[in-house]
């Protein structure tokens, strides 16, 4: 594993989706954005407002400062109560006004005004924030006088003008900002979709495949910064299914050349048990026939097995195909070995055109007949059911039928039957259920599953009508009547 895809596991946050990547990196700095033109708008809206109220305020300042009088040292205020008055009222706002003398004493005033932290010099102003009765204010400080008898002239102002200004501020560019971001955020969300839509697409083309589809994914429509992630994906599938075709020839191979010695050996141990011998000798020679026996027909379902799996291998063959005329040779072949158990095999039997390989086909009947006369007779493994008595048959069907747009083939027992929970289980491979009689290799349905879905065909193991032992029904697509040869 490289170094990156090993840091990135132990990291889990890296797992988190590009969809959420690209949220945070286009709604972060979005949101951060606005929180940032609303914070210079305010900042401004502030400034603007006291620019514009600000020499408002002077006004009163220097109709107070002209009519202070210094006479004899000692300060006279000669400002008419009526001009007193209008001073006092605004429509918003609450105005206040002290005059300090030189030594910063409250010489006359409406309130009590806090003196700026640095004086003006003489005929001079200043504006600055302060408190008055607790409420926030803004404040002229006017020096005026002489420079014998200086005094401050401070006239202070409530905000509610200000603030309503800066209110209208901030909603005018606050609305438009709002909006643009949203509409950005909008955009960018139907962007960020648009833009992973090809990798969902990639991602469904991927999920709807079989588990065994190793084929190519298509790189046109893929836009070019995906597509080298589809060459990289392609590739690996080509690499898996050389694999896969290594130990598929390997398979094959190895059962060849098996087949000569196990034939052999087959041949001599039965050579062997025809002649004089103890009784000792005799039953491992039984033994050695018997396991022979099992080996070769182990080594026939690898081949079968091999030779259905797909790969560039074994191609499929596809032909017109008729499964009347497979279930009539399995008559022949299958008849004299149901005789010989004492089971009634039975073809019930109608033209059922399709396309298939046929010798694929006949190896899943031959597996499904060979299943059926082997275990329909038999008490089940778990003992719970037991079957046709011994003495009296066991009934085998065989059924060939065209339903609509498919073609049935069935293979019917009266046997113990498959419990409905390990019916998935006996379609794996090796698999056989505990207590199975014989010497089978547990590979006969799993060859069957493998033609089935080669066949692009339903199979299903379900329970008879008569409610014990095994049907095994297999679907595949009809052939239409006009593109096959006449019955
Ligand atoms: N008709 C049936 N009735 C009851 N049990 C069955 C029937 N067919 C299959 N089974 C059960 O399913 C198991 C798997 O069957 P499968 O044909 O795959 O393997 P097998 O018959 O044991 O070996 P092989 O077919 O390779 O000789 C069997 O071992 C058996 O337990
Ligand atoms: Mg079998």
């Amino acid at each position: 594993m490289s170094l990156k895809s090993q840091r990135a596991e132990m990291n889990p946050q890296r797992h988190s989706s590009l969809r959420q990547l690209l949220t945070r990196w286009v709604v972060l700095p979005l949101v951060m954005l606005l929180v940032a033109s609303l914070a210079a708008t305010w900042l401004i809206a502030l400034d603007t407002a006291n620019d514009a109220y600000d020499s408002q305020l002077l006004d009163p300042a220097l109709a107070i400062a002209n009519n202070v009088m210094v006479q004899d040292g000692t300060l006279r205020f000669e400002l008419p109560p009526i001009a007193l008055e209008v001073l006092r009222v605004d429509a918003a706002d609450r105005l206040f006004f002290e005059v300090l003398a030189s030594d910063g004493s409250h010489a006359v005033g409406n309130g009590r005004i806090t003196p700026p932290p640095a004086l003006p010099v003489l005929h001079q102003h200043l504006f600055y924030d302060s408190l008055v009765d607790d409420r926030p204010v803004r404040v002229a400080a006017l020096r005026a006088g002489s420079a014998e008898v200086p005094i401050l002239v401070l006239v202070a102002e409530t905000y509610v003008k200000r603030d309503r200004l800066v209110k209208d501020m901030l909603i005018a560019t606050g609305i438009p900002a709002t909006l643009l971001a949203l509409a950005a955020f909008l955009f960018s969300w139907f962007g960020i979709r648009r833009v992973l839509q090809p990798l969902d697409d990639l991602r469904d083309e991927i999920a709807s495949r079989s588990p065994r589809d190793l084929a190519p994914v298509s790189e046109g429509n893929k836009p070019g910064e995906i597509r080298p992630l589809v060459q990289t994906l392609n590739q690996l599938f080509s690499r898996m299914q050389a694999a896969i075709d290594n130990q598929q020839r390997f398979i094959e191979n190895a059962a060849h050349q098996l087949r000569t010695p196990i034939a052999g050996l087959a041949t001599h141990s039965e050579l062997a048990r025809r002649r004089e011998a103890p009784p000792e000798l005799r039953d491992l020679l039984d033994m050695i026939a018997s396991e022979t026996r099992r080996t070769s027909h182990l080594i026939n379902q690898l081949l079968t097995l091999a030779r259905a799996e797909p790969g560039d291998l074994h191609a499929i063959e596809r032909q017109p195909l008729d499964l009347h005329a497979l279930g009539s040779q399995a008559a022949q072949q299958w008849v004299p070995r149901a005789l010989a158990q004492n089971i009634d095999l039975g073809f019930e039997l109608e033209h059922a055109w399709t396309i298939g390989d046929p010798l694929l086909l006949r190896e899943l009947l031959a597996n499904l007949l060979d299943n059926a006369l082997a275990y329909g007779k038999q008490p089940s493994p778990d003992n719970s059911t037991v079957a046709t008595d011994e003495g009296t048959s066991g009934k085998v069907t065989v059924r060939t039928r065209s339903e609509d747009e498919l073609v049935v083939l069935e293979v019917e027992d009266d046997g113990p039957g498959i419990p409905e929970a390990d019916r998935p289980q006996v379609l794996e491979r090796f698999y056989r259920r505990p207590g199975t009689p014989g010497d089978g290799s547990g590979l006969g349905l799993a060859i069957v599953a493998e033609i089935a879905r080669r066949h692009q065909a339903t199979l299903a193991l379900l329970t008879p009508a008569s409610g014990r032992g095994l049907l095994v029904r297999l679907q595949l697509k009809r052939l239409v009547l006009a593109d096959r040869p006449a019955d």
